[in-house]
């Protein structure tokens, strides 16, 4: 069984055709999804979808693509953080590529919401791009080790993958494994060990090869898994389980049987 750890279920793209997305998922034997949101919207719209599907349940939070004032409302995520269908806080986080002007509202917005989650004692879903070294000091300043949490899409390099790890993070790889060129992410997915591995589509976007070019959605999260166990040489069925394991245990969902 498959598990996609990140897949933005709420938006548009997909929402609409909600119940093929779903039984295509379950063709290709993902049997769970958890939906994140970014902002209110789209994470109340989460909470709605893990709530009317069995197989899929929600993370909240404020993306911080967002962050354009300090001190930005978090009321509503703990009126709705003990949703028993609420998994995690995110997502969250630093991104210095698109815009470096709200900055310091980034940094607040993450570290509060870095706050929430161990107030609650919930997992973070962690976005980081172009903020390494920003992201990895608020992580090891703020977050309780007692909660865990998950690098998604992770594209740094091997060596502060094993930073994050070194502070009960586990790091998700998503499409662009599987992309030719992508040799930083091929390098990251040989050199993990397994059980801190998480895998994932992040769809709508970066879909996987050999479906490049059209909408990403959860079922394809088995051409990650397909790449990866290629990359380390071990079966399918290994990276399925343990990957699967994994993000029952991060998100603190009880696991049946796993095959
Ligand atoms: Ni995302």
């Amino acid at each position: 069984m498959l598990f996609d750890s990140h897949a933005h279920l709420n938006d548009e793209k997909l929402i609409n055709r909600m119940d093929e997305v779903i039984e295509n998922a379950k063709k290709n034997n993902v049997a769970k999804v958890v939906c994140v949101g970014y902002d209110y919207d789209s994470s109340v719209l989460a909470i709605k979808l893990a709530e009317k599907y069995d197989s899929v349940y929600a993370s909240i939070g404020i993306h911080p693509s967002e962050a354009k004032t300090l001190s930005m409302d978090l009321s509503w995520i703990e009126e709705h953080i003990n949703n028993s269908k609420v998994v995690a806080i995110g997502e969250i986080g630093l991104d210095y590529y698109w815009d470096k002007t709200f900055k310091q509202e980034q940094i607040e917005l993450f570290r509060n919401q870095v706050m929430l989650a161990n107030k609650y004692k919930k997992p973070i879903i962690v976005h980081m791009r172009d903020a390494t070294k920003d992201t990895y000091d608020i992580i090891k300043e703020y977050k309780s080790r007692e909660i865990s949490g998950v690098m998604h899409c992770y594209s740094s390099s091997k060596e502060v993958m094993q930073q994050f790890i070194d502070l009960n993070m586990y790091i998700s790889l998503a499409g662009p494994v599987t992309f030719k060129n992508a040799k930083v992410p091929k390098e990251v997915a040989k050199a993990i060990s397994l059980d801190r591995l998480l895998i994932e589509t992040d769809s709508p976007y970066l879909t996987p090869t050999p479906f490049r070019g059209k909408t990403n959605e959860p079922k394809n999260v088995l051409y990650v898994a397909e790449e990866i166990a290629k990359l380390k040489g071990v079966t399918i069925e290994e990276v399925e389980k343990q990957t699967y394991i994994n993000a029952c245990r991060l998100y603190n969902i009880e696991m049946k049987e796993v095959k």
